[in-house]
């Protein structure tokens, strides 16, 4: 079999910005140390997010030339419109300005007080927008997901057997709705297997609990399916993506994942009371039906990309690219998430700086020394994330300490990942010189984006 290549040629260019170790050691102290403060154009390889960052094809400029920009009844819409229904089976097709817009939209109308989203996992701004209405999101991942060395084929799937037991000590009153999330970004970008999505589908009928699916990366989820799961290596991925969403009673997107889009996101459903609501929301926050917080072009932009996300040649390349740099890092001994996910690779940062306490956040640490040594810039999926206080200000820390480098789609080529990769292995080799971080300022929520830390001055734990 030849080498598995970049579906794409390259017709336009854009530079990157080449700064030194000891530029880069004064940029990352005036960043306080959080990757989100770092100018763009101080980062080398950014692999900070997958979200929004796509190269987008010629086919999908050209559509944002012949972008309609009525501010009623746009043909970019209904091209955008038919494109949805016509992937997901939905009827009801609402867009939005990008996938956290369609999560407040739907939470502030179905969450609240002493009420309980459950979920496979929630990602940060979804679980935001659920405490912000007053509920609680709650996390119900199987049990090899929460082990990052553990291979598996599903590890995205959700714990049937804890839902069973969640929805009897709550009682299905209390859980307005179950939302799965594909793929697993917050625990490693895994699949859920279209047999777990059945079984979780079931539950909630006979619960009356209606299914939604956080469709972000919903390509490269039907594609693992077409790779992994019994019955689906002759279906091609737009057929299984359509008898995923078959099950859901409804959809939040991020076209800024798999639609190649650099902004967008909608919320598809079935049910008309539900969009009535929605829609009355979404005139006063994001604007009209038929545009809804974007421009036409971005329409056509996302109709476009959502069809070309589905190539099988492209997806083959996509899932190929992060498996082979997780390849390379597990044959040099790094501790990885494993097996590869769909866009991102993610180290283990509790494994990979063992000196480091939780309380320190590891994940952070080691963000800020790949930024140091090699300009990549990664982002924590950790307790700086996830974490929350007890009553006595302790940390409470999240499940496990990850490092995401997500890779933007169609943007770096072979030789920047292998850059990337070795610069992983020599900050791997020299781990022992990482010190924790303590955090001087945050805010109440979302605090990741924008927290200030400075290199902790209590090495206790310190091995050194
Ligand atoms: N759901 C998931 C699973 C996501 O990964 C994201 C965004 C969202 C919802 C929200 O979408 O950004 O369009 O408002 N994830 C980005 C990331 C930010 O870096 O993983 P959005």
């Amino acid at each position: 079999m030849h080498t598995i290549i970049e579906p794409f040629k390259i017709k336009s260019v854009e530079p990157i910005f080449f700064t030194t170790k000891e530029e880069r050691i004064s940029i990352l102290q005036k960043a306080f140390y959080n990757p989100f403060l770092i100018h763009a154009k101080d980062v080398l390889i950014d692999l900070l997010t997958d979200s929004g960052t796509s190269a987008m094809s010629s086919h999908q400029w050209a559509g944002i030339m012949e972008g309609d920009e009525s501010y009623a009844g746009s043909e970019s819409f209904f091209h955008f419109e038919k494109t949805v229904k016509d992937i997901t089976g939905m009827p009801i097709i609402i867009p939005t300005h990008q996938g956290r817009a369609a999560e407040k939209i739907l939470f502030s109308i179905i969450g609240g007080k002493g009420k309980f989203i459950v979920s496979n996992t929630l990602f940060d701004t979804t679980r935001a927008n659920i405490e912000f209405s007053g509920a609680e999101g709650v996390d119900l991942l199987c049990k090899e997901g929460k082990l990052p060395e553990v291979p598996a084929s599903f590890k995205g799937n959700l714990d049937i057997d804890a839902l069973k037991k969640f929805i009897t000590e709550k009682g299905a009153a209390t859980i307005p709705l179950c939302i799965i999330t594909i793929t697993n970004n917050s625990g490693g970008g895994h699949p859920v297997s279209m047999q777990n999505i059945k079984e979780v589908k079931k539950i909630c009928v006979e619960n009356n609990i209606p299914l939604f699916i956080d469709a972000c990366r919903f390509a490269e989820n039907s594609y693992f399916i077409k790779l992994r799961e019994n019955g689906y290596a002759n279906k091609s991925v737009a057929e299984i993506a359509r008898e995923l969403f078959s099950y859901a009673d409804g959809c939040t997107m991020s076209a800024k994942k798999d639609a190649f889009a650099n902004i967008g996101g909608f919320l598809a459903l079935h049910d008309k009371n539900m969009a009535d609501k929605c829609r009355n929301l979404l005139i006063m926050t994001e604007g009209f039906p038929t545009y809804g917080g974007l421009a036409g072009r971005d329409l056509e932009a996302i109709a476009i990309g959502l069809n070309e996300v589905m190539d099988e040649h492209y997806l083959q390349y996509r899932i190929r690219s992060i498996e082979y740099i997780t390849e390379k890092l597990v044959a040099a001994g790094v501790p990885v998430m494993q097996p590869a996910g769909g866009h991102a690779v993610y180290l283990d940062a509790k494994k990979f700086l063992p000196h480091i306490p939780v309380e320190q956040y590891p994940g952070q640490a080691l963000v800020g020394d790949l930024y140091v040594e090699g300009g990549i810039r990664s982002v924590e999926i950790g307790s700086l994330m996830f974490g929350k206080y007890d009553e006595n200000k302790k940390l409470i820390p999240a499940q496990m300490e990850l490092v995401r480098l997500a890779i933007p789609r169609r943007v770096y080529t072979q030789s920047h990942i292998d850059y990337v990769a070795e610069v992983i292995i020599e900050v791997f080799t020299k781990r022992n010189e990482i010190k924790g971080l303590e955090i001087i300022e945050e805010a109440p929520m979302l605090r990741h984006f924008t927290a200030k830390l400075k290199t902790t001055t209590n090495h206790t734990n310190d091995t050194k």
